[in-house]
């Protein structure tokens, strides 16, 4: 079963090629990087158009690096929400515009859930139940996944989400856009690391929040005799990394899960990825680096646990652009 998958969710134009939810035949991916560097963020109406620019190559491409024509296709999937709506809209109609051209069946997939699906494509398969932590600049989500399709969600972000705040910070830094990288780099270079953050633990509560470590980053920026950017820089990170891999150690233990699902660009940070691994109960699961930032393989790995959500690309559809945290899916 090869589905081709699609992700436009953001700033990324992605498209892949995925055998029966595990095996990755190709993946694409057309940053926005560039262009949003000018701004400092991202602009919907320019992330919108850089889409539409980029699908069909990206598609292309992703077919040819898979060595698959079109009668190699079982399916289309592509990313529903949440993201950016008008973003969204030029990859799921781009993808039913195609399933509709080939008579294929079109899968709409949640792309928090897409995110969760990348540790499908690894070696080891992971054990379920399983605690999921998904870290990206637009969500930070705490979820328990029962089985593929059944999640509920344990906590959130009650303000930033984890790399909103790494984004931020970097602008508070003077460092480009997205934040993460950077941030990283600059933190790697301090030496003394004796600057203090703070963290807000929220007490027992699976909920995160970052944007008092941010206000407090801001403050110490424009005090008379703030540290060396890159003291700062690594005990910001130090900060959001700490909360995160203890947050999600604990619900862990408490929840009694097999496995532990990290997820989403944030995921990619290196020391996020350590600590997790050496604080968690159980086995750790993390994609590599460019499947944890945004791309099209996760979509289409999820979308082989939801054949039964293909619709036909004639009938009515819409896009989701926002989470839905008590739906079907989100308990
Ligand atoms: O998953 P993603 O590509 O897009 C969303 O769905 O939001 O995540 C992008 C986010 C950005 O905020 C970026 O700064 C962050 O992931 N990020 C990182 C790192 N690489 C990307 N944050 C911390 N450390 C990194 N190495
Ligand atoms: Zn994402």
């Amino acid at each position: 079963m090869r589905i081709l998958g699609i992700e436009s969710s953001c700033d990324e134009t992605a498209a892949a090629v995925v055998a029966d939810g595990r095996r990755m035949l190709s993946n694409v991916v057309a940053s926005q990087t560039a262009l949003h560097q000018e701004t400092g963020g991202v602009v919907p109406e320019v992330a919108a158009r850089a889409h539409l620019r980029a699908l069909v190559p990206v598609v292309r491409r992703a077919l040819a690096d898979a060595e698959c024509s079109w009668d190699d296709i079982d399916a289309i999937a592509a990313t529903a929400g949440p993201g950016l709506p008008g973003a969204l809209v030029i990859g799921l109609n781009g993808a039913r515009g195609l399933a509709y051209a080939r008579g294929l069946p079109l899968i709409p997939v949640d792309h928090i859930e897409g995110h969760v699906c990348a540790n499908w494509l690894l070696d080891a398969e992971p054990q379920l139940p399983a605690l999921a932590l998904v870290v990206s600049g637009g969500h930070t989500e705490l979820l328990l996944m029962h089985e593929h399709g059944r999640f509920v969600r344990l906590g959130g972000t009650r303000d930033d989400a984890a790399g909103e705040a790494f984004d931020k910070v970097a602008r508070l830094l003077g460092l480009p856009y997205p934040g993460g990288p950077p941030i990283s780099r600059l933190a790697a270079e301090a030496t003394v690391r004796r600057v203090r953050l703070p963290r807000a633990w929220l007490g027992e509560s699976d909920d995160f929040s970052f944007s008092g470590l941010k206000t407090a980053v801001l403050h110490m920026v424009q005090s008379p005799g703030a540290p060396p950017p890159a003291e700062i820089a690594w005990a910001f990170e130090e900060s959001v990394v700490d909360v995160l891999s203890k947050k999600a150690a604990r619900a862990a233990e408490r929840e009694g899960v097999a496995s532990m699902l990290v997820a989403g660009g944030v995921a990619a940070n290196r020391r996020l990825r350590e600590r997790v691994i050496e604080r968690s109960p159980v086995p750790v699961h993390i994609p590599p680096p460019v499947l944890c930032t945004d791309n099209a393989a996760m979509i289409a790995a999820a979308a082989f646990r939801h054949l039964d959500a293909a619709v036909a690309p004639e009938s009515a559809l819409d896009i989701v652009p926002t989470a839905v945290r008590r739906g079907r899916r989100w308990a």
